[in-house]
């Protein structure tokens, strides 16, 4: 087999480069090591910001999105007694959708599968060679169980933060940054429509919670618990009483209804540099993961890809190598930028049981709910810096 680019994982990055690739007369190839039922049942982030949606639609990934989407206009910022709106539009003239990533996904496997690049799924096995020469490859083992080989001209490691394109850009020497946080999310998927227009981030002595949604009548919601806590301790009723104490405001209730998913996801944040060897380049989780608590993860993975296929484009296609010498730099200024929203936001509402800590916290979102200026620095990076 042979393809112009290699690329590792079928994700949100590895998909939506694969599709921007094609618009551009550049061909590829997707291996998956999970089967497509996986793929688009894993359940994570549901925040889009403007320029994400911008680029799916862009590529012709815009019917559903806007059709089902959610349009969302600013987040609510609480503490006890107090629920704050932020109004992005007026704040920075940007907004955000709520659009599940499960969502994205399916919407990104059928552009794929109907006519698009080969995508293929349960392969295993998968090994990078000669990533330092113009000709590298790419070989596996397909479904059917029969080893193959896969030559190629660039690798784009979009295998997220379990896979294996990573070390091999490391074993050529880079470095990592890492920071665990001492807190985890319980999140749950309820069946039950949002009592809230808006996202609410809300501090509260006994850890943050956050309110979100995946439709009118699904809402989606996070406990801050501690990361050695067990999904089994946790039932349904003590999950709502938890939630219910921590979103408490007067005159306000939340809604209940069936848990239809719940589990414990760590929290921690990740870079590693640089994000190139020779022609092997990485995007999203494989090169970097930042606490959710700043709706970063899956939009980040969009504006590395978004550059990554620029660079490739012009190296593939014009024979040009500038942006690609470049992409890394590039996509890591991003990357710590947002590195540094998404720890400043875990960090201002997540409780440690320190006094200190709480007052600081709550002297933090009182400015932000009281200065304009402040408050635009939260709008402007939460909807979305410009790329490139
Ligand atoms: P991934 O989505 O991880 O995709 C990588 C793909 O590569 C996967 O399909 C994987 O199966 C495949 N793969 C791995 N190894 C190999 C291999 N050797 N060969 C072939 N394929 C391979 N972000 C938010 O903003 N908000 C959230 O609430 C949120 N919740 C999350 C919850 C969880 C449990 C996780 C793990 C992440 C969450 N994120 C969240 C982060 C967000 O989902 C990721 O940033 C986003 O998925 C990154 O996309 P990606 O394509 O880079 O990586
Ligand atoms: C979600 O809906 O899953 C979600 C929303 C906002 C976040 C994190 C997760 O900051």
């Amino acid at each position: 087999m042979r393809t112009q680019v290699a690329i590792i994982g079928a994700g949100p990055a590895g998909l939506l480069l694969s599709r921007l690739l094609a618009l551009q007369g550049v061909d590829s190839v997707v291996l998956e090591n999970r089967s497509r039922g996986y793929v688009e049942a894993r359940i994570r982030a549901g925040i889009l910001e403007q320029h994400t949606v911008d680029t799916l639609t862009d590529a012709g990934l815009g019917d559903r999105l806007h059709r089902e989407g959610m349009e969302h206009r600013g987040i609510y910022l609480q503490h006890p007694g107090t629920r704050h709106k932020l109004d992005f539009p007026e704040l920075c003239g940007r907004t955000v959708w709520v659009y599940g990533q499960t969502e994205v996904t399916k919407d990104l496997v059928k552009a794929q599968l109907d006519g698009g690049p080969p995508l293929l799924f349960e392969v295993s096995d998968v090994t990078l060679e000669d990533v330092d020469s113009d000709t590298p490859r790419v070989r596996f083992t397909d479904a059917d169980g029969v080893a193959q080989v896969l030559d190629c001209d660039v690798i784009a490691g979009t295998d997220g933060f379990h896979g294996v394109s990573r070390p091999v850009v490391q074993a050529a020497g880079g470095r990592t940054w890492e920071r665990t946080y001492p807190y985890a999310w319980l999140g749950i998927l309820a069946d039950a429509a949002p009592a809230t227009d808006e996202l609410i981030y809300a501090w509260h002595p006994e850890g943050f919670a956050l309110y979100s949604m995946r439709s009118p009548s699904v809402s989606r919601l996070y406990l801050q618990v501690d990361p050695a806590e067990r999904i089994e301790d946790w039932s349904d009723d003590r999950i709502w009483e938890n939630l219910s104490r921590r979103f408490a405001l007067d005159g306000w209730e939340i809604s209940t209804g069936p848990v239809t998913e719940k589990s414990i996801l760590p929290m921690r944040s990740f870079v590693s540099t640089p994000m190139r060897r020779g022609r092997l380049f990485l995007a999203g989780d494989a090169a970097h993961i930042v606490p959710p608590t700043g709706a970063k993860g899956l939009n980040l993975a969009v504006a590395d890809v978004t550059l990554l296929a620029q660079a490739l484009v012009r190296l593939l296609t014009e024979k040009q190598a500038d942006l690609a010498d470049t992409y890394s730099d590039r996509a890591l200024a991003r990357v710590w930028r947002c590195t540094h929203f998404s720890w400043s936001m875990t960090s201002m509402l997540h409780t440690s049981g320190d006094d200190f800590d709480a007052q600081l916290q709550l002297a933090q979102l009182q400015r932000i709910c009281s200065s304009e200026t402040a408050a635009r620095e939260l709008a402007e990076n939460y909807t979305g810096l410009p790329v490139g």
